[in-house]
């Protein structure tokens, strides 16, 4: 998991070779197994290209998109989209770990290439494919989104000097991945109680909540509870 998370950056442009077999259903299972989980309906498409064909939407910087997950949940799940980020990271660094290129899309797609259940909100997507070194392409829209890096200092307020489990858990959230990379979800420690929080006026801004909590718990163990200000236990 640690490497996966040092190893994953964005990646947009994917070769035209498919996913293996072993590949595709080591996916399908960890879905399956994330969404017994947390009661998500994450759902594997072997071609969701039709979503990246139309220039308008995808803005050119996708290339060979096939395989996708659509990150999906039922719309009375008042977590759903920190569920989404929370369970979806996971994945994410699975996929990772297999030698695979991913990135989140919540913008740049067309959602109604995709038909989802009336009961159902469909809040993003996961593409995924083989990769090759990162294009010139690539690298620019990288380096467009990429301003330098929040310090720990940025990302945490605390009473108190941070102790080494909370810099363990800082530490991985600062590689975690955030919509438009605005890495907006805040951390307080205040009279020893641990909370991490989201000024939540965009729509991907809650996922971005759930995966800077999946990384903190994996750089520091323990587990958060679920919501905006979701306070956290040392287990
Ligand atoms: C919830 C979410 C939505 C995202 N949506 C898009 C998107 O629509 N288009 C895109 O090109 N990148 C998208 N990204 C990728 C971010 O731009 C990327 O994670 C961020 O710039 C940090 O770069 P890194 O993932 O390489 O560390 C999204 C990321 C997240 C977490």
């Amino acid at each position: 998991m640690r490497s996966a998370i040092e190893k994953r950056v964005s990646r947009r442009k994917f070769e035209q070779e498919a996913l293996t077999i072993e590949e595709k259903e080591k996916i399908i299972s960890l879905i399956h197994q994330l969404n017994g989980e947390s009661g998500l309906r994450m759902e594997f498409l072997e071609d969701g290209s039709g979503a990246f064909q139309k220039l308008r939407k995808s803005y050119g910087l996708f290339t060979n998109v096939r395989s996708l997950v659509l990150m999906k949940g039922k719309k009375e799940d008042k977590d759903l989209k920190e569920k989404i980020g929370y369970y979806g990271e996971d994945l994410v660094l699975a996929i990772t770990d297999l030698g695979l290129g991913t990135c989140w899309v919540g913008g740049t797609f067309d959602p109604d290439e995709f038909t989802i259940d009336s009961d159902e909100e469909l809040a993003c997507v996961v593409v995924m494919g083989k990769v090759a070194a990162p294009s010139l392409t690539e690298k620019m829209v990288r380096s467009a989104t990429h301003r330098k890096g929040k310090s720990i200092e940025e990302r945490i307020k605390s009473d108190q000097p941070l102790p080494q489990w909370i810099k363990n858990g800082m530490e991985v959230v600062l590689l975690a991945p955030s919509a438009k990379n605005t890495q907006k979800t805040i951390f307080r420690y205040e009279n020893n109680i641990l909370i991490a929080e989201i000024v939540d006026d965009y729509s991907m801004d809650l996922i971005d909540l759930g995966i800077a909590k999946k990384h903190f718990e994996i750089g520091a163990g323990g587990k958060f509870e679920f919501g905006n200000s979701g306070v956290f236990h040392l287990s």
